[in-house]
């Protein structure tokens, strides 16, 4: 069994999941793998940015082998065929993690059907992207369809994003039957979070659609003017620092649960460095370390912003949560077991 029906408290005394939500906690190893699989699915942004900006991408000139004729990199190959036959590795380590994921939930399927899917949709994206990235180098770089790869891993990390949340709730959040944490003004605001944050990336994926770091030195470019397309990539950014400054205002205002505090915050801190670095190496002319660090800049964010929307949609939890109703659980379960200082209960 791969999920723990027991979580241990401070006090040393165990709280037992809910039996009536029929959820159970998930369990240390789940909750690594889920973790291991957030990490890597950034981590494999970052090392397809170091292809493209060492100018690698057709350092492997076929796909799945690598040349006419043979799967791995040859020495004629060169430095280039390394780097992108060694990001072409990388898809192994990510699917030994998805398959470890979907094979730690297994056997709780039924109980946790939503950690399941998860793992079964991040697993499935491995192939797909692999697909896509054999469709970028057949295409010889399309800047598009390199774009779109992109934005598949953003989806990506977002599911993993909401697979770690969904692996750290406690049972009494399993159990809650409570409405969200946020309040109804809070709500679309935190929609037009998840949007604003959404639409930062899709444009800034066009503005590198029309520089100069495209894969390859004979890649195509999508002809936009770099200028107009930067001043509108920002104008998502402007928008999203000032709803971020609303729903901050809003939530100290109300002094709204600690937990979705943090979350904005952190997505915050992470926009204000994003866009730090957006502007430097701008006006620097896009070097490429600053380049990477804006694609991992990206992937946080992406992430940030996910874990935003799931904190404020998650429920209220009975003696944690301001405001939420003491009756609110779907069973007496854990949330019944004593006051809420006592239960370990991980944010
Ligand atoms: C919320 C903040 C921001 C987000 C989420 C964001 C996201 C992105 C993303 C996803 C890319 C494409 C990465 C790739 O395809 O490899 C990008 C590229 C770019 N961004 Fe941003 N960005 C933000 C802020 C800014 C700001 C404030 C500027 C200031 C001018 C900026 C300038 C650029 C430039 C110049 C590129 C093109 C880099 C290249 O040619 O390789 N970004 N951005």
């Amino acid at each position: 069994m791969e999920l723990d029906s027991v979580i241990p408290t401070s006090t040393g005394k165990p709280v037992h999941s809910s039996p009536a939500s029929g959820a159970p906690a998930a369990s240390k190893t789940v909750r690594a793998l889920a973790v291991a699989s957030l990490a890597a699915n950034i981590g494999i942004v970052v090392t397809g940015g170091a292809v493209r900006l060492t100018a690698s991408g057709l350092g492997c000139p076929e796909w799945p082998l690598c040349t006419p004729d043979s799967l791995t990199t040859t020495p004629e190959m060169g430095v280039h065929g390394i780097i992108e036959f060694g990001n072409r590795l990388l898809t192994f380590v990510l699917a030994a993690i998805a398959f470890a994921m979907v094979f730690s939930v297994w056997k709780a399927r039924a109980e946790r059907g939503d950690l399941f899917k998860l793992s079964v949709f991040l697993l499935a994206g491995i192939p797909a992207q692999a697909l896509l990235g054999g469709i970028t180098v057949w295409t010889g770089l399309n800047p598009w369809i390199v774009g779109g790869h992109f934005i598949v891993s953003m989806v990506l990390i977002v599911l993993a994003t909401v697979l770690v949340n969904r692996a750290w709730l406690t049972p009494r959040q399993l159990a809650s039957a409570n409405g969200p944490l946020a309040n109804r003004t809070l709500r679309p605001l935190l929609g037009a979070l998840g949007v604003l944050s959404g639409l930062s990336v899709l444009l800034g994926v066009v503005v590198t659609g029309s520089g100069p770091h495209a894969g390859d030195h004979g890649a195509a470019r999508n002809g936009l003017d770099p200028d107009l397309v930067t001043r509108i990539h920002v104008v998502p950014v402007y928008l999203l620092v000032f709803a971020l400054i609303v729903a901050l205002y809003l939530v100290y205002r109300h002094a709204t649960d600690g937990r979705l505090r943090s979350s904005l915050l952190l997505l915050t801190a992470v926009v204000l460095v994003q866009a730090v670095i957006g502007y430097t190496q701008h006006f620097l002319h896009l070097p490429i370390v600053l380049v990477g660090l804006h694609m991992l800049g990206a992937s946080l964010l992406t992430a940030a912003a996910a874990h935003v929307v799931f904190t404020g949609f998650s429920k209220k939890v009975p003696g944690i949560d301001a405001g939420a109703p003491a009756g609110g659980t779907a069973s007496k379960g854990a949330a019944s077991t004593g006051d809420a200082s006592k239960t370990n209960v991980r944010r």
